[in-house]
């Protein structure tokens, strides 16, 4: 069986790399005497704070990248291409989160190239998927997953899968402070295990793993992510503060 896994996206903080020192003097204090035996961490900073996090040599949290750019290299001022992203200590990489797609205009035609990129570079993909509130009242939770895991999977060969992860994050539950009920959850995994399994195999879903996200507190932990049996969760707020994050990495490691 593939460990479970807890990601935690800091977005667009902390702001300084002082502040940053702090964030990774808790996390290894908080860190320390606990084990996890059944579940990687992963923390994903801003790129500008990299090699700080790599000069740290913590044992058990990895590092991850936000996005990257898809192209390999050359003339794209702003950008990180996902061979950067490794060379630098990624091993993991999110793709396609709600906020890239509401903010930065990206589609499915983007996220496979950036998906694409990721898997060519040998990190491994944090792919988000999940419906808005609106899709939600008129039923569309399941073709919009089904749409959105076809256009950002297309071309992606079944060898690949096992390097995809899959965040289930309903649009309305990030950063809201609402959730799902585990019933809701749990249906939204049989869907996305449907949708993954007509497109690879049954053999080669087993291997991927399908965590849940959007406003996990470790209040709501069980109900979100331990009831509905989910492979781990991606955490936004409650990653900014250590011990709430490895607080609920205890949770799920321990069910
Ligand atoms: P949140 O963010 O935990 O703050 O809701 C989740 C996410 O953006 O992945």
């Amino acid at each position: 069986m593939h460990k479970k896994l807890i990601v935690g996206n800091l977005k667009m903080n902390p702001l300084t790399p002082t502040e940053f020192g702090r964030y990774l003097d808790g996390l290894e204090k908080d860190m320390k005497g606990k084990r996890f035996e059944k579940t990687e961490i992963v923390v994903c900073p801003p790129a500008v704070y990299f090699r700080q996090f790599v000069e740290r040599k913590m044992k058990d949290v990895k590092l991850g990248a936000q996005d990257v750019y898809w192209e390999y290299q050359g003339a794209f001022t702003g950008e990180i291409s996902a061979g950067m992203m490794k060379a630098n200590g990624a091993q993991y990489s999110i793709v396609g989160h709600s906020e890239r797609r509401k903010y930065f205009g990206e589609n499915e035609e983007i996220i496979n190239l950036k998906l694409k990129a990721i898997l060519k570079s040998g990190l491994n993909a944090i792919l988000c998927i999940g419906e808005s509130g609106e899709e939600r009242k008129s039923n569309q939770t399941a073709p919009v997953l089904k749409k959105q895991l076809e256009k950002s999977l297309a071309g992606i060969g079944v060898g690949k899968s096992e390097y995809i992860t899959i965040a289930y994050e309903p649009i309305w539950a990030v950063g809201t402070d609402k959730i799902p009920s585990s019933d809701e959850v749990l249906e939204a995994k049989i869907i996305i295990k449907k949708i993954l399994t007509e497109l690879y195999s049954r053999k080669a879903v087993e291997k991927m793993r399908i965590l849940y996200g959007g406003s996990v507190k470790s209040h709501c932990a069980g109900q979100v992510c331990v009831d509905p049996a989910m492979d781990g969760a991606l955490i936004g707020r409650e990653s900014l503060t250590p011990y709430d994050f490895i607080k609920i990495a205890k949770i799920i490691d321990e069910k």
